[in-house]
């Protein structure tokens, strides 16, 4: 059966790709977000995944407010990415796993999921770019399942159902007849407000009491309506229901192997995890 080898979290802001396409790492700017990556594609170089798994929320390149699903899985052989307007160049198309996305369907629906199957799957910013600052290599060398949640039009789906959404993908993971070694992120967060009367909203003390709850106690933000959520991280900052998803599917035990957090990059408050399964 196929191995869950841990989890990763990171935010996703369009202006990262222009920061990565003008080589501005080392940049005063840049250089307190760029750094917190290194130590965890050396975890991965360590764990080798061969797939990961990406839930992330698209932000109107794929589904737009006409067709908003809660949970769309792809199914694709690969995804490419499009412009989205930032001026960002995009990247080569990245492989899919038609295979494990199958599984996971059928296990979500089996679960009384029922979600969104998408046979074509246009990818944005939020799948792209952890990708590439986890492997940041000419094209990405693991297999991708895009698992896309709600965070742009409400109603928007609960932190717990999210939570236990993540669980039932876990469960699908390691009940796959696969030798691969398979890796989950989550992409988005943590506290942003792009818009409204508290636009540039950010809550350090709620987003490192987030961070802290993962490892041992990761039900933590199930507590919160998204209204609350809203509240306390912005109404971007509940993109943190892809850190909780990705957190329910790696199972009771996980060990942190390395964290970042820093604070500004554009309207948001940057976040970067990486937990092992043990
Ligand atoms: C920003 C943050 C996001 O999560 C996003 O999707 C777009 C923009 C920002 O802070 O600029
Ligand atoms: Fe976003």
């Amino acid at each position: 059966m196929a191995k869950i080898v841990g989890g990763l979290a990171s935010s996703h802001i369009p202006s990262i790709g222009g920061a990565m396409a003008k080589g501005l790492a080392q940049d005063p700017y840049w250089k307190p977000f760029f750094d917190g990556f290194p130590p965890a594609r050396e975890w991965l170089s360590r764990v080798k995944p061969d797939v990961v798994v990406v839930f992330y929320n698209d932000h109107g390149l794929n589904f737009f407010l006409d067709k908003m699903p809660t949970f769309a899985v792809g199914a694709a052989k690969q995804y490419a990415n499009a412009d989205e307007g930032w001026g960002i160049p995009t990247l080569p198309p990245f492989m899919g796993c038609p295979d494990l996305s199958w599984h996971i369907i059928n296990h979500l629906v089996d679960k009384e999921f029922d979600v969104v199957t998408c046979q074509e799957m246009l990818v944005d910013h939020a799948f792209t770019l952890p990708l590439k600052l986890f492997w940041p290599g000419a094209s990405c060398p693991v297999l991708t399942v895009p698992i896309c949640i709600n965070t742009v039009q409400f109603p928007l789906p609960s932190a717990s159902r999210c939570y236990r959404l993540g669980q039932a993908v876990g469960e699908a993971i390691r009940s796959w007849d696969s030798d691969l070694r398979v890796a989950v992120l989550g992409t988005g967060g943590l506290s942003h407000q792009l818009d409204g009367e508290r636009a540039g909203f950010i809550n350090k003390k709620f987003d490192l009491e987030f961070m802290n709850s993962l490892q041992d106690n990761p039900a933590w933000a199930t507590q919160f309506s998204i209204h609350e959520l809203v509240e306390k991280t912005g109404t971007q900052g509940v993109e943190l229901l892809m850190w909780l998803a990705m957190r329910g599917a790696l199972g009771t035990s996980v060990k942190e192997i390395h964290r970042n957090y820093h604070i500004p990059i554009s309207n948001t408050a940057t976040g970067v995890i990486a937990l092992e399964a043990t």
